[in-house]
């Protein structure tokens, strides 16, 4: 089955020789799989910073090429974590969608809890950033999840939160065309699950694929049935992929601290591949 493997650097690594660095292992971990014709049905995206982004789009064939021949980036796309909801305009510190996509990347992460708990990024903003980046030609991935209060609580409290979430980011995108509607991704990342540096752990994996399966469930009775990529992060990692990608409801993860090390890549890619 097709999988997307979404990596979510964050604000790493520190210096751009580090980042050109990671870009090439990354690279290199899918280029060496399907050299080998064995990456047939995993996306990977990877989500620099924003300052090392545009630099990979502009010179991707000088970073990427370093010790590789033949170059392909069929496998290897780009995102960014985050856009504003306007192209243009007096906005300081904003990212348009616009430019993105001219620039030539095709993904972006919004909505997501470390954005909404440290700079009060709320449901509607969220919700305008989604149609600007459809309308901008971007894939958005949507991240929705519950805290760690709300999980504590249980499972009923946890579903109501999330479809909450699905409903104020989502309302207004019934407008849009089953073909446009098809180009959503929706991440289930409970806020509780997420850095496994400090010390959370990944949710279990058969409840995981039950709440994304109530997603999909939700989604369609909103109307929005052809979104239908979930998929699930918050610590995944090379040691939980494979427990996790057993549910082939799950489409896919996003990856936040094991995307920093090359051999997790491969570990990950190797599993998707494998399901
Ligand atoms: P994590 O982060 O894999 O380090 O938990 C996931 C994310 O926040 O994207």
């Amino acid at each position: 089955m097709h999988r997307f493997l979404i990596l979510n650097w964050k604000l790493n690594p520190a210096t751009y020789k580090k980042a050109q660095q990671l870009l090439r292992d990354t690279a290199r971990a899918c280029l060496r799989r399907q050299a080998a014709k064995k990456i047939k049905q995993t996306t990977v995206v990877a989500c620099p910073p924003f300052q090392y982004l545009c630099s990979f789009i502009y010179h991707q064939s000088s970073v990427i090429s370093h010790q590789s021949s033949v170059i392909s980036y069929q496998f290897l796309q780009f995102g960014a974590q985050d856009c504003f909801w306007e192209s243009n305009g007096s906005y300081t510190g904003e990212v348009s969608p616009l430019s993105l996509h001219q620039a030539g990347i095709r993904y972006v992460i919004l909505g997501h809890s470390e954005r909404t708990r440290a700079y009060g990024e709320t449901d509607e903003m969220i919700g305008k950033k989604i149609i600007a980046a459809l309308q901008a030609g971007l894939r958005p991935i949507v991240c929705v999840g519950e805290d760690k209060h709300t999980h504590i609580r249980g499972k009923r409290a946890s579903m109501l939160f999330v479809t909450k979430q699905l409903h104020n980011r989502l309302y207004q995108c019934s407008k849009f065309s089953n073909v446009m509607l098809a180009h959503i991704i929706v991440v289930y990342e409970p806020s509780w699950a997420i850095s496994t540096v400090s010390g959370n752990v990944s949710d279990d994996p058969a409840d995981a694929a039950a709440m994304i399966g109530y997603i999909k469930d939700q989604v369609s009775h909103m109307g929005l049935s052809s979104i239908h990529e979930v998929l699930y992060g918050g610590s995944v990692h090379a040691g939980n992929i494979e427990q996790l990608a057993a549910y082939t409801i799950i489409d896919g993860f996003l990856v936040g601290h094991a995307s920093l090390y090359p051999r997790e890549i491969q570990t990950m890619i190797a599993v998707c591949e494998k399901v």
